[in-house]
């Protein structure tokens, strides 16, 4: 190692506003990897990082140095484009379940790696394994094999995948570093271009239920992930979307698959449906199955009507150890022992559901976890919820909540009420679609 690499070297060099190059990123990020930084080194680069920043040039170093820390997939088996969606998370997201499958339905593999559930946010590991039998726990080889037999896998991230990355959250998550775009930036793009995805799509959430509240910052991120993955040579677009209420009318984990499910059948709420569309037309058009978006999204229209985005859903749950029986028959996926409506208290039009409570109430329940070892209820959370703008009648069902205790019961029914105001008058239509970046 020269002088140079020395760990409080290259720290100092931050520390006092430098660019470091790629050799002394290497060297960081290395060190998270194989040990030879100590965590007070890490952190005091992590801490650099976050208050200096670091050029487009270097966050790409960085996310290159992450990416390589650890298995990089090799997908040259599989032979049709490949394409793959981040969402930076939201309440309710359940979109890559049923989108995945219909992407896959049109031609274009989908090498998807996921993540669970933590504080507000559901995690799609979480909500693929309340279908009974799904494991999101494939070795390297069954992903490349699956991908190349059915062309679409879900997973979990590996002890193998971007290990600089395991090592390097866990101490951002401790040392208030996390809401740093260059680290957030190779902390997704690491994960998502080791899978082997070709081309890539964010969806950038901001609003009261997103990880960005603040819709200049979620553009300001969505930049800046388009800008590194480009540059790393996997184009990426980002679509930036609404997240202030729900998406969809299910939160939690078996009740979001029933309406993922529920989407293949072409019985999807307007607006899950509206961001499936939009994320799914741009991963067509980068990966040039289509030419304009009217084509993407007729193409993925017909994979609902036609049944075949439902067919690749029963083939992507059988492959992984689930009940495929769960496509047609919801009722097979864990129901809660009480299901219990919220009515309204008076007539009117539906003014605000905020995500964000409605997520607090769901977490209530049992749905979500608030550290990373906990365990979720898979059966809980709420359905049938209205939307900002619809009219209901005093008495009529705002929700319906599912809950396995009394108590939080209870508590979750008040916390929703408290989430949903009804107004006299009419409400505007929400944007949920804001801006397509790249
Ligand atoms: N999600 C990630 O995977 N990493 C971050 O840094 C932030 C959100």
């Amino acid at each position: 190692m020269s002088e140079l690499l020395f760990p409080q070297h290259v720290i100092a060099k931050k520390r006092d506003g430098g660019i470091l190059s790629r050799e002394e990123i290497a060297a960081f990020v290395r060190g998270a990897t194989d040990g030879s930084w100590a965590d007070y080194q890490l952190s005091a680069m992590l801490m650099a990082i976050f208050v200096r920043g670091m050029t487009p040039a270097e966050t790409a170093d960085y996310t290159d140095a992450m990416k390589r820390s650890g298995y990089v997939a090799d997908l040259s088996r599989v032979r049709q484009p490949k394409a793959d969606k981040h969402s930076t998370g939201g309440v309710g997201d359940k979109v890559s379940l049923h989108l995945a499958p219909m992407v896959a339905a049109c031609g274009v593999a989908v090498p998807m790696i996921s993540g669970r559930g933590l504080g507000h946010t559901g995690g799609t590991l979480d909500k693929l394994e309340s279908i009974p039998g799904f494991s999101v726990n494939l070795s390297s080889a069954q992903y490349e094999e699956q991908l190349a037999r059915i062309g679409v896998c879900l997973i979990g991230q590996t002890a193998e995948l971007a290990p600089a990355d395991k090592k390097l959250y866990a101490l951002r998550d401790v040392t208030a570093t996390v809401e740093c775009i260059p680290l957030i930036c190779g902390s997704i793009l690491s994960k998502k271009l080791a899978e082997g995805t070709e081309v890539l799509v964010g969806d950038v959430k901001f609003g009261r239920g997103a990880f960005m509240k603040d819709k200049a910052k979620a553009r300001e991120l969505a930049q800046a992930l388009v800008a590194v993955s480009n540059a790393m040579g996997t184009p990426m677009r980002a679509v930036l979307t609404a997240m202030d209420q729900p998406l969809g009318r299910a939160v939690g984990n078996a009740l979001e698959v029933a309406e993922s499910i529920a989407c293949l059948h072409s019985r999807g709420p307007a607006d899950t449906m509206e961001v499936t569309y939009a994320l799914g037309e741009q991963m067509l058009l980068l990966a040039r199955v289509a030419k304009t978006a009217a084509e993407a999204r007729a193409k993925l229209e017909s994979t609902v009507t036609q049944g075949t985005a439902l067919e690749k859903f029963r083939q992507l749950v059988a492959a992984q150890g689930g009940d495929a029986r769960v496509a047609d028959e919801p009722g097979r996926l864990p129901q809660a022992r009480l299901k219990v409506p919220l009515v309204a208290p008076r007539a009117g039009w539906v003014r605000d559901v905020d995500a964000m409570t409605v997520a607090l109430a769901t977490l209530q329940l049992g749905a979500g976890r608030a550290k990373a070892s906990d365990p979720v209820d898979p059966a809980v959370g709420v359905d049938g919820l209205v939307k900002i703008g619809e009219r209901v009648e005093a008495g009529q069902p705002l929700a319906t909540v599912h809950a396995n205790d009394q108590r939080a019961l209870a508590t979750a029914t008040k916390m929703l009420a408290a989430a949903i105001a009804i107004g006299d008058a009419p409400v505007p239509a929400q944007k949920l679609i804001d801006e397509i970046i790249g």
